[in-house]
């Protein structure tokens, strides 16, 4: 699985959004260590609050099948599915992904011209973990 698929996969995930709120589409498609791919999407809700990210989803799906270990996880989103600048993950989002994943988890988002790579811990520095402050 290279970079270049697992962007694909993210924009093909982006079409399953449920997003009649906002408009904007999202999609990621996250890499497990083993190999699998999890694709999610953003699903709002009239409430609002209650809406999952693209990211959350992915996540949520693998977690739920048994994965643990992750490598990846490529990001787009636009109004309307069309992607101009990158998506970056909400605060939230990042907090999930350091749930089960190490500073040097990779983050490809997606931008109109190809894609930026940058790691968990830029994303969210000097992080609060389970593993390394409640044991
Ligand atoms: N959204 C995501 O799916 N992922 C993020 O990390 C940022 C925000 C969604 C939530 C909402 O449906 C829409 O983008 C606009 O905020």
């Amino acid at each position: 699985m290279t970079p270049e698929q697992l962007v694909e996969q993210a924009k093909e995930a982006m079409t399953h959004a449920y997003v009649p709120y906002s408009g904007y589409q999202v999609g990621a498609a996250l890499l497990c260590a083993d190999g699998t791919v999890y694709c999610g999407c953003n699903i709002e809700n009239a409430a609002y609050s209650p809406t999952n990210c693209a990211e959350r989803t992915a996540f949520f799906k693998a977690v739920y099948d048994g994965h643990r270990n992750f490598s990846a996880i490529a990001v787009c989103g636009g109004k309307d599915g069309v992607i101009k600048g990158a998506f970056p993950p909400c605060g939230v989002c990042r907090q999930v992904m350091r749930e089960f994943c190490s500073e040097d988890f990779l983050v490809y988002l997606v931008n109109d011209t190809g894609y930026e790579t940058v790691t968990l811990g830029e994303l969210l520095p000097h992080s609060f973990s389970a593993g390394e402050h409640m044991i």
